[in-house]
């Protein structure tokens, strides 16, 4: 038989495969620790207002600490099939330990607003957790570009080579996006940070709890305003797979350019044998599994989120049981994320990049196009005019298998009178890159920049 916490008003036990369908034990037992913090909270308010005596408190919270310690140790088997949720079986563990007295502690509270505060006391946790990943990434970028900071190499668009850069540069534009993650999780914590308790099943409690006392024993920044609204969104949770969908997003990005980087086509990086793996049939393989993982890894996590929206779209005010489904989703997320962000961690640990052949990469491929229509500009033509000469320049050159810097003073003044001999040193690919140093450029000086201030933010 099953332990509910609601059989008064049933004359038979719910059908066997009703439990099965019903019962959230089997992924709500990672609240434990929240929901015991919920419930001490709960009960030191119960007795300040003199709901419970401050001796009835005492044993109950000491009780529930010893709860916590036995689940953690192992002792309190928190599989047990008997329970719903993990909410009936602390509860009944509670009242196991100082009897009929443990039935009190629901005083003044209904699993609706229990489990909405376990759930931002969850979130609130993860989004920690996860801003320090997200650091621990950041982290390694910023060692990487550091120490490979005089490589030069293609920028792309298009997947098109386009114009030379420092690699440096191309790394700490993952930095950035990173840092819009954290800020997008800090900022989240103004919306999460706010406690529900108070709002019992849905409109609100008759007992004089002391809501303000709650929030400040569980480091909640303000309380709810709306009983109704408390225990029914979830959009803290939806919020957070947003977020969470994003950084998965940035660091697909980053996975897929290891992956097509560290081919035979690219060889711009080689990766570390540690982090890779071989083939079963093909003994010369070394595949790029683990980025490739954390690129697959991300339609999974887009998917927690829309299932989540789609779960909440329909729903009626307030509290609905559909609203059970918030939680393998996110719980995977932040499994998922933070393994991800450890793995992208030690993937930027363990490449080495080809300097050699990515500097080669820079010279081929007309990446200089643009800086010789500057170059024209600085002589007298407009930028139309100059755009028009240096493409008709590329197309001649491209013709004959030549770089413009193959190509003659003869040939290119055939092409502008402007064209002098110190075009040659204009379009070297590190003189290209070094006259970029406006703010957020690709110039050393202006990279140079952009790493300090990193380090700053990072504190290394
Ligand atoms: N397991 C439930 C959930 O995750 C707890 C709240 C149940 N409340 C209720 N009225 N059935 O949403």
């Amino acid at each position: 038989m099953t332990q509910k916490v609601w059989g008064g008003r049933f004359r038979e036990d719910p059908d066997e495969l009703v439990n099965r369908f019903n019962a959230s034990i089997d992924f709500d037992r990672r609240l434990y620790a929240y929901d015991i913090e919920g419930s001490i909270a709960h009960c030191k308010m119960l007795a300040q207002q003199k709901i419970l005596t401050e001796e009835e408190a005492s044993r109950i919270t000491k009780a529930l600490g010893q709860i916590r310690r036995e689940i953690e140790r192992g002792e309190l088997p928190v599989e047990a099939k008997e329970f719903e949720d993990i909410h009936g079986l602390i509860e009944k563990a509670l009242v196991d330990k100082v009897g009929e007295l443990g039935e009190k502690l629901h005083t003044g509270r209904s699993r609706n607003d229990q489990v909405a505060l376990d759930m931002r006391l969850y979130v609130r946790d993860a989004i920690e957790r996860m801003m320090n990943a997200i650091r621990a990434v950041q982290r390694a970028i910023v060692l990487s570009a550091e120490k490979n900071f005089d490589i030069m190499m293609p920028g792309y668009t298009h997947l098109q080579r386009a114009q030379p850069v420092l690699l440096a540069h191309h790394l700490l534009a993952y930095y950035e996006m990173l840092n819009r993650d954290m800020e997008r999780f800090r900022e989240s914590l103004v919306r999460v940070n706010i406690l529900p308790s108070g709002s019992a099943a849905l409109a609100g409690s008759t007992f004089n709890l002391n809501r303000e006392m709650m929030a400040r024993e569980l480091g909640f920044h303000d309380i709810s305003r709306n009983s109704m609204d408390a225990v029914s969104d979830r959009d803290f949770v939806l919020e957070f797979l947003f977020h969470a969908s994003l950084v998965m997003m940035h660091l697909s990005r980053m996975s897929e350019e290891l992956i097509l980087w560290s081919s035979e086509e690219f060889g711009f990086v080689n990766i570390a044998d540690a982090y890779c793996t071989g083939s079963s049939i093909m003994p010369q393989k070394k595949n790029p599994d683990l980025p490739e993982l954390v690129r697959g890894k991300s339609g999974r996590i887009y998917g927690h989120l829309i299932a989540l929206l789609t779960t909440m779209k329909g729903l009626p005010l307030s509290y609905n049981k559909d609203m059970q489904e918030d939680k393998e989703g996110l719980f995977d997320t932040v499994d998922t994320l933070e393994i991800c962000l450890e793995v992208m961690e030690g993937l930027l640990g363990a490449i080495t990049f080809n300097a050699e052949r990515l500097r080669e990469a820079a010279q081929e491929g007309f990446l200089v196009a643009t800086d010789l229509a500057d170059y024209l500009v600085l002589k007298g033509l407009t930028f139309r005019r100059a755009h028009e000469v240096v493409g008709r320049l590329v197309l001649f050159a491209a013709e004959q298998n030549k770089e413009l810097r193959d190509l003659s003073l003869e040939e290119l003044q055939k092409f502008s009178a402007q064209i002098e001999e110190d075009v040659y040193g204009w379009l070297d690919p590190a003189s290209c890159i070094s006259r970029r140093n406006l703010q957020g450029g690709t110039g050393p000086n202006a990279v140079r920049e952009s790493l300090k201030k990193a380090k700053e933010e990072l504190g290394i």
